[in-house]
Order: structure tokens, then sequence, then C-alpha cells
């Protein structure tokens, strides 16, 4: 699964409110390795701005909405806004992703990887470079 693309995962919704699940390749196109959460982020900041070599991740807003931008090694762009606590985003390595929080935002993302500075891909040029070679082959 290279596309990012939105995962609908279970749940169940009553008077007792929401509960919805992931589990290892059921829904996550992955095995999970890494759980991490982010929250308290103005509306005028922008997070991301890096790819990853090898890590994937589903990311899920379980509170409020996070607007993301992303762009793979083709150049093809995709715009999703999360507010839907059943419904996770799969984000394939080698994707280029920029997120604003609005409204109080909750994010938990799902990661493949334990965390490796090494695995980032923070220089834009260095992600433009992938690109251009990825496009030749
Ligand atoms: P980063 O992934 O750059 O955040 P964002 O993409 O949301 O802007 O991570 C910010 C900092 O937190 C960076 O110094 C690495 C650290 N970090 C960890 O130590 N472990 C983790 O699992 C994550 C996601 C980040």
């Amino acid at each position: 699964m290279e596309i990012p693309q939105i995962i609908n995962f279970k749940h169940t919704n009553s008077e007792k409110g929401l509960l919805a699940f992931a589990e290892n390749s059921i829904k996550l196109p992955f095995e999970l390795q890494r759980v991490y959460w982010i929250t308290q982020v103005s509306d005028d900041v922008v997070r991301g701005g890096h790819a990853h070599y090898t890590s994937m991740q589903v990311i899920v807003c379980v509170r409020g909405s996070v607007e993301v931008q992303l762009e793979d090694m083709t150049g093809q762009r995709f715009d999703f806004t999360l507010s839907d606590p059943t419904q996770g985003l799969y984000i394939p390595k080698l994707c280029w992703g920029a997120m604003k929080f609005k409204n109080d935002a909750l994010l938990v993302g799902l990661a493949s990887d334990l965390y490796q500075e090494k695995d980032y891909i923070r220089d834009r040029a260095v992600f433009d470079a992938l690109q251009r070679k990825y496009k030749h082959v």
C-alpha cells in the first residue's frame, strides 16, 4: 500500500460514547512499534515538514481536526482533513507531510518503527533529489 489513504476502524458508538480500535495486521498495514500523541498545538503552527525513509504511520485525530498535506515520490499531492475518530490516515514511507491543528486537536500517531532521527528526511532539497531520482528510474 503506497498511496496515502483513509482507514476506517471498527468502532462502537452508543449513549455511553465512542470506542474505536486498531489491531496489528487487521486494520494496520504494518506491525505497530510505536505510539505518539500530539496536542496543545496553536492554530498558526505548521507541524511536520519532513518525510521518512522507512517508517510508515497511521495518524488518528481523536479530537478537533487536523489538516494534512502530503506529497509522494512522484510529486502527487494529497489533502486530507481528519476530524473523525473512527478514521485513520495511512502515510506511506517517503511522503513529505505538513499538518495544521484546529479546535484543540488531539492527534495519535501509530508508527511502524521505533523513533530514529536518522529515518527522517527534514531537508526539502534531499527530498527533491530523491524525487528526481525516483522519476528517472
Ligand atoms: P517531529 O516528528 O519532528 O514532530 P512533527 O512532525 O509533529 O513536527 O518530532 C518532534 C520532536 O520530537 C523531534 O525532536 C523528535 C521527537 N520525537 C521523539 O523523540 N519520538 C517520537 O516518537 C516522535 C514522533 C518525535
